[in-house]
């Protein structure tokens, strides 16, 4: 297969085990984000794909070739691998061409300055490439670097936290133009981010590492975000409103509705998590919990809007909830609250009260 392949890859510094049998295979043209929380080894596995680190257990293929195993070290040169990284790394005393075409010594210079220019022209900064980098904005010289570690052509890029330095508007606008050049190039892409919505927007697949060095979770983006199997995989995307239940009957009964829990035992106690957008409000409603609109805060296209369910001595809990924005409702109003179960999730609970394995899809 083209492309990148790991293979069961445990990694450990010392006795901190930072990786434990993770598995990664990425087709040539195919983004594949890593997300997972600081520490959890993201970085450790791209330096073990570059062969920046010497691998300890599994195997690393790029193109059906075995660039490392226990008793293989193909060096980073010679793997075909582009890389960027979070700072850029541009050559300060180069100038942006130069810093381009220094990844193609083996060719000829005329060959190698058509090639740089056919990449700066890619990403938009044909016209600056006598310029030096001090000289560009954060977004320039991200593109740069994006076109210095495409030009060789490399079977694999291994890119980290490339836009982390970027403002928010700029950081939109790159990604959608970095993915476009990714695509066009065909070349099998692993990106670590620490923005999920980056990860949904960049991803053919999202895979997410837990701070135990395992996978947690793998798949495609409405996948992870419709169908997490953890609790830690559904937090991902932001604040969730959590409720305790029993399951009786098939169903698990929270103060917005009920919820069909297949596949779990009666008497099973879990923890429901529901997304802000997956909480029904509705002024006069028939059906759903009476709720009391704390605050209303408008975000552009949809408001989030705190309310507090019915409860003694106005101690109910508190819901996040995401509405459309022409939803207003008056402070003093009250409304209903109900449940829309594609974004409500089940995990079952230990004795201790911790979630635990797979989340059982609420129907
Ligand atoms: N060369 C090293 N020597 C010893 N420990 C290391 C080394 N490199 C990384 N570690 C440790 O391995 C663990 C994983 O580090 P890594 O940089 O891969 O995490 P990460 O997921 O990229 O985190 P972040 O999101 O903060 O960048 C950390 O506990 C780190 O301290
Ligand atoms: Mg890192």
């Amino acid at each position: 297969m083209k492309g990148l392949h790991v293979v069961g890859v445990s990694h450990a510094f010392g006795d901190n085990q930072v990786l434990d049998t993770v598995s990664l295979m990425i087709p040539a043209g195919e983004v594949v984000c890593l997300l997972g929380p600081s520490g959890s080894g993201k970085t450790t596995l791209l330096r073990l794909a570059a062969g920046l680190e010497q691998l300890q257990r599994g195997t690393i293929a790029i193109d059906d070739e075995i660039v490392a195993d226990p008793n293989t070290h193909v060096p980073p040169e010679h793997r075909g691998i582009g890389l960027m990284f979070q700072d850029y790394a541009l050559f300060p005393h180069l100038n942006v061409i130069d810093n381009v075409t220094f990844g193609l010594l083996g060719q000829p210079r005329d060959t190698a300055r058509r090639r740089a220019m056919d990449m700066l022209d890619q990403v938009g900064m044909a016209q600056h490439a006598s310029r030096h980098p001090h000289t560009l904005s954060g977004g320039q010289q991200q593109r740069v670097a994006l076109a210095r570690a495409l030009a060789p052509e490399p079977r694999v890029l291994l890119l980290d936290e490339p836009f982390s330095g970027l403002d928010s508007n700029m950081r939109g606008q790159i990604r959608e133009e970095t993915l476009s050049v990714l695509k066009a190039s065909g070349v099998a892409t692993v990106m670590v981010t620490h923005d999920p919505e980056e990860a949904m927007f960049m991803a053919d697949r999202i895979k997410i590492l837990g701070d135990n060095g395992k996978v947690l979770q793998a798949g495609r983006p409405h996948e992870i975000y419709y169908h997490p199997r953890h609790e830690f995989v559904a937090k991902l995307f932001g604040m969730m409103n959590s409720f305790r239940g029993i399951v009786a009957g098939g169903h698990v009964e929270i103060p917005l509705g009920r919820i069909s829990a297949e596949g779990l035992d009666e008497g099973v106690a879990v923890e429901v998590l529901v997304r802000p957008e997956g909480v029904i409000l509705e002024s006069g409603g028939a059906t759903g919990a009476p709720v009391e609109i704390i605050s209303t805060h408008l975000l552009g296209h949809d408001n989030i809007v705190r309310v507090r369910l019915d409860g003694t001595n106005g101690l109910g809990q508190e819901l996040i909830v995401r509405i459309h924005h022409t939803f207003e409702p008056e402070l003093s109003q009250r409304i209903t609250a109900s449940l829309d179960p594609e974004y409500a999730f089940i995990f079952p609970l230990d004795e201790a009260g911790q979630t635990v394995s797979q989340s059982v899809a609420a129907q």
